[in-house]
């Protein structure tokens, strides 16, 4: 197949437009490995690539995804024969390198990693870069001495991407998991995926002002940055930590020293996309392994190219729940 069909973002004098073209292979970056891409997935980030946000992408027309897994078509390199089956998160594919919203990819032998056994391409991208980065988040904590019996661990933006995979994987290994949301009406599907208690994103702004917040957490993953970050550290019990990975609420922080130098504590940052490829490998044997969790379908919405453009809108209004699954051939 010589063309494709993808999602094209054009800057116009309106702004920034999304539709649904057909474009040529041959137009794709030169890279070692051609790509059938079968599934994307929809994170965060790919709202800001959409949107013409410049941290994110500066060069249109642009295909975003930075999610996709498929079966190799053509390659360069060794480790990649034709129908393999991989997945590409992260590096630049998305950013500045057409994406997982295409039903073609070529890109790095380098940024490519075979699907482990245990995992299906489905799997692999209803986890996807919000998933990966969840169980990220939980690898460093649990690096840094998070245990099960050491508290309760709190996990922010729980209905989102990273939050819900978070939520089920802490349960899966056995943590008592509180929620925090701003979504009233999604305390069934958090208590579904395993949380045993849910706070309201409001109540998690109190207390803004004072340098200390009574103990209460064995651990932390924050998607969201802002004082909701800050106060979570500042409730940290003794000597335990917080994994920071997202900024939805703000990329700022009201910080002071006191909760490091009072109570021993740990701000961990997170990244997925630059990791080196052997821990990224790593993290998806995990995710294929010990970590498989049970129950993914429950954290769904199916998308197709034609849907994925409406659902940008809601994620980047804080209104997706789960994680929205791109089918590249429905
Ligand atoms: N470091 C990395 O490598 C990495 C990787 C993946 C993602 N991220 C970042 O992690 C964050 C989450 O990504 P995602 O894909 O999970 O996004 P998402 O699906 O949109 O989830 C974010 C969730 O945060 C909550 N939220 C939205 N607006 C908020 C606000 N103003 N204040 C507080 N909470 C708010 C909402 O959940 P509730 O309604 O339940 O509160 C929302 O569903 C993003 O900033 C993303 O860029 C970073």
């Amino acid at each position: 197949m010589s063309t494709y069909r993808a999602l094209l973002v054009e800057k116009t004098d309106a702004g920034f437009e999304r539709s649904v073209v057909d474009r040529k292979v041959d137009e794709l970056p030169p890279g070692d490995v051609l790509i059938d891409v079968r599934y994307s997935s929809l994170n965060y980030k790919d709202g800001l690539s959409a949107t013409g946000n410049p941290g994110v992408t500066r060069k249109f027309p642009h295909t975003p995804g930075i999610d996709a897994a498929g079966v190799v078509l053509e390659s360069s390199d060794g480790r990649f024969a034709p129908g393999t089956e991989v997945i590409v998160v992260g590096y630049d594919l998305g950013m500045n390198t057409p994406g997982g919203f295409g039903q073609r990819i070529r890109v790095p032998a380098d940024w490519i990693v075979p699907c482990p056994d245990g995992l299906s391409l489905r799997e692999s991208m209803i986890l996807g870069t919000a998933g990966f980065t969840a169980a990220l988040c939980v690898d460093k904590l649990e690096a840094a001495g998070m245990t099960p019996s050491g508290g309760p661990v709190l996990v922010t933006g729980a209905t989102g991407g990273v939050g819900s995979v978070a939520v089920m994987l802490l349960a899966h290994l056995g943590y008592e998991v509180t929620a925090l949301t701003g979504k009233a009406d999604q305390h069934g599907f958090l208590e579904g995926l395993g949380a045993t208690a849910i706070i309201d994103r409001d109540a998690a702004r109190a207390g803004a002002d004072k340098p200390l917040l009574p103990e209460r957490w064995g651990g932390v993953v924050d998607t969201v940055g802002g004082e909701i970050l800050f106060n979570a550290v500042k409730s940290l019990r003794y000597g335990c930590s917080l994994a920071a990975c997202g900024l939805v609420d703000s990329p700022q922080i009201p910080a002071t020293v006191l909760p490091f130098i009072l109570r021993n504590v740990n701000l961990l940052g997170v990244d997925s996309v630059e990791l080196p490829l052997d821990a990224k490998a790593r993290a998806w044997q995990k995710l294929a392994g010990p970590w498989k969790l049970d129950g993914l379908e429950t954290l769904v919405e199916p998308l197709t190219l034609d849907t994925v453009s409406e659902a940008i809108d809601r994620i980047l209004a804080g209104r997706m729940v789960g994680r929205g699954v791109v089918d590249l051939q429905a």
